[in-house]
C-alpha cells in the first residue's frame, strides 16, 4: 500500500510540466518558494512520522505502569515543548523568506500587464523610452529583476509565472506590484490564478527568458513598426476595428496589438499554438475554441479572403 502510493507519488511528480512547476524554480522567488515547501514537507513529515510512532508504541508497546511525574513530563514535552518550538522555528523560517521589496533596489525594468477577459495586453519601455506595445507573451533578461505592474479592466484575474515566483492578483481599479528575478533562461508557462469566466483555464500566457543580448534584441524587434506588406484584407474585413497593427492599422485598441503576431508561440493567449490550421480555425471559431472570447467569428468570409487574413498575419514576425 505504501510503496503504492509512494509510486504514484513519483509518478505524479515525474508527470509534473517543468515549464509550470513551482518545483522546478527558474528563478530566485521560485527558489525560495521550492525550499520553503521542502522543509515545510520535510519538518510536517518528522512530525507525522513521531506522532504515529507514539500512536503505534502506545497501541503496540509493552504495557507497564509509569509514574504519574513521567506522565506529566511526557504530557508537557509532547504536549506544549514540542509544538511550540516546532511551529515556532518553522514560522521564523517562513517569516524570513517575505520579499521586502521596501528596500529593495530599483528594478532592471518594469512591464504594465492589464489582465482582461481573457487575455494579457503588456507594455514594455524600449531602450529610447518609448512604451511598446504587446500580448500575451512575456519576454525577460535572464538576472535582471523585473517589475509587473498589474491591473484589470473587468475582473479579478491573478498573475502567475510558477516557473519564476509567487503570484499576484490584478484588481480592477488598483494597481499590484510584482517582481519576479529569473536564473535560467528557457520559456516558461504563465497563468491566470484567480477563477475569471468561462475561459479563465485558456488565460495563459509563455515566457521567454533570454540571454540580455537576446532580450534587447526582440525588444528592439518589437519596437519596430510591422513589415508585413499587404494588410488589404485584414483591414476590409474589420480586423483593424479591434487589432492595433502599427505602420498599418492603429485605430482599434479593444483585442490584442498585433503588430508582430508571428513572433508569438501561441494564439488566444496560451489557448493553441500558431501554426497556418490553427490560426485559419480561430478565425472560423473563436468561442467555440474559447468560450467567452469578445472576437467576433469571420466564418461567413469566402476562403479566399479569410486566407488572405491568415497569410498577412503570419507575415508580422
Ligand atoms: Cu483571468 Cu482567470
Amino acid at each position: 500500500m505504501l510503496a503504492a502510493g509512494l509510486l504514484f507519488a513519483c509518478a505524479m511528480l515525474a508527470a509534473c510540466n517543468p515549464e509550470q512547476s513551482a518545483l522546478h524554480p527558474a528563478g530566485q522567488d521560485a527558489a525560495e518558494l521550492a525550499n520553503l515547501f521542502w522543509f515545510m514537507t520535510a519538518g510536517g513529515a518528522l512530525v507525522w512520522c513521531i506522532i504515529m510512532g507514539s500512536a503505534i508504541y502506545a497501541v503496540l508497546g509493552r504495557k507497564r505502569p509509569r509514574s504519574e511525574r513521567f506522565a506529566d513530563r511526557f504530557v508537557f514535552i509532547g504536549g506544549v515543548a514540542f509544538p511550540t518550538i516546532g511551529l515556532a522555528a518553522l514560522l521564523v523560517f517562513g517569516l524570513a523568506l517575505l520579499p521586502n521589496w521596501a528596500e529593495a533596489d530599483t528594478p532592471d525594468l518594469q512591464v504594465q500587464v492589464v489582465a482582461e477577459q481573457f487575455w494579457w495586453r503588456l507594455g514594455y519601455e524600449a531602450a529610447d523610452g518609448s512604451q511598446v506595445a504587446t500580448a500575451n507573451e512575456i519576454h525577460l533578461p535572464v538576472g535582471a529583476t523585473a517589475e509587473f505592474v498589474l491591473t484589470s479592466t473587468d475582473v479579478i484575474h491573478s498573475f502567475w509565472i510558477p516557473s519564476l515566483g509567487g503570484k499576484m492578483d490584478a484588481i480592477p481599479g488598483r494597481t499590484n506590484v510584482l517582481r519576479l528575478t529569473p536564473t535560467k533562461p528557457g520559456v516558461y508557462r504563465g497563468v491566470c490564478a484567480e477563477f475569471c469566466g468561462p475561459s479563465h483555464a485558456l488565460m495563459a500566457f509563455p515566457v521567454v527568458v533570454h540571454e540580455a543580448d537576446a532580450y534587447a534584441e526582440w525588444l528592439e524587434t518589437q519596437r519596430q513598426p510591422a513589415t508585413a506588406g499587404n494588410g488589404e484584407a485584414f483591414i476590409a474585413a474589420g480586423c483593424g476595428a479591434c487589432h492595433v497593427v502599427r505602420g498599418i492599422s492603429e485605430a482599434g485598441s479593444v483585442g490584442p496589438d498585433l503588430t508582430h503576431f508571428a513572433s508569438r508561440r501561441t494564439i488566444g493567449a496560451g489557448t493553441m499554438l500558431l501554426t497556418p490550421a490553427n490560426l485559419a480555425d480561430w478565425l472560423v471559431a473563436p468561442s467555440h475554441i474559447k468560450p467567452g472570447s469578445r472576437m467576433p467569428s469571420f466564418a461567413t468570409l469566402p476562403d479566399a479572403e479569410r486566407q488572405a487574413i491568415v497569410d498577412f498575419l503570419l507575415e508580422l514576425k
